[in-house]
């Protein structure tokens, strides 16, 4: 295997929840491999990344839809094929947090938690799935899980009910798509810096014993997760399906 299969050139790819955080690093990474990378959010301002995606010489558009709704699924797909001719990456990184004891936990939170974070990630491989499968060129489909897809965590039923779902989608869709040369697959992150994480990183007790247990004995940073996501994205990885991997410092193995 040369470097040559790492490379995007020519890709058309989307991703979800890309106005910050780690969708934000995972669009301009695939940029820079040499895709064209449509972004994705909720704040009207120009997102960023796009900014970043133009300097990578990739064409890029920005596209706001609410992921809590799901008719707003079908025009971020729509507008990807509109604006690049094809969808052939779907990264489904946008989702969102809410924690609070189980015995109390709000049912409004839970809904928009199992909408946002596996409803979305579903319906939004679904439409990408059909046009990939209709177009007959295969296509990478990139979940981004969560160590929660392995453990249950402390105050977030509903965050581990959802990535645990996005975990098994993964491999269910992988076993019907993998012989049409579609690969699903996801990235589990470990405790990241970024905004989802940002109540735990000011609670000094929970800050210090996630800490300890990161053997690499510091949080990730949203590059972090570059390569692996260009690496779930190329040619490079064209017998892997169905695989969570892990980007967590060495958290799972402890
Ligand atoms: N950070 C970590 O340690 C960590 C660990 C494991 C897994 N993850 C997962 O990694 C992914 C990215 O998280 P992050 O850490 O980058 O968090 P983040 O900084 O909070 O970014 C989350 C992104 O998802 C978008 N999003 C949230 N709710 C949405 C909705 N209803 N409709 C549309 N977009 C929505 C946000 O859009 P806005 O900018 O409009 O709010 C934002 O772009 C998430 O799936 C998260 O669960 C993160």
């Amino acid at each position: 295997m040369n470097f040559e299969g790492f490379q995007l050139t020519g890709k058309n790819a989307l991703v979800t929840g890309s106005y910050r955080g780690l969708g934000a690093a995972i669009a301009v990474a695939l940029a820079r491999a040499g895709a064209n990378v449509g972004c994705h959010g909720r704040d009207s301002k120009y997102a960023p990344a796009c900014e970043e995606i133009h300097r990578a010489g990739s064409k890029t558009f920005y596209h706001l839809a609410d992921l809590a709704d799901p008719k707003s699924y079908a025009s971020l797909i729509e507008k990807t094929i509109s604006e690049f001719g094809s969808i052939d990456i779907l990264v489904n990184n946008a989702g969102t947090i809410r924690r609070s004891p189980a015995a109390e936990y709000p049912a409004e939170y839970w809904n928009e938690l199992i909408t946002v974070n596996l409803t979305a990630v579903f319906q939004l491989s679904q439409l990408a799935g059909r046009h990939m499968l209709d177009r007959g060129k295969g296509g990478k489909i990139l979940n981004i899980a969560s160590l929660l897809s392995f453990q249950g965590g402390i105050l977030v039923p509903a965050y581990a009910a959802a990535k645990g779902g996005v975990a098994q989608l993964t491999k269910a869709l992988a076993n019907e798509w993998a012989s049409k040369g579609i690969n699903v697959n996801a990235i589990a992150p470990g405790y990241m810096a970024t905004e989802n994480t940002e109540a735990l990183r000011n609670d000094p007790v929970r800050s210090r014993q996630i800490l300890e247990r990161i053997p690499a004995a510091r949080w990730g940073e949203p590059s972090d997760i570059a390569g692996a996501a260009i690496f779930l994205c190329s040619s490079a990885s064209d017998y892997i399906h169905g695989h969570v991997l892990a980007v967590d410092g060495g958290w799972l193995g402890r």
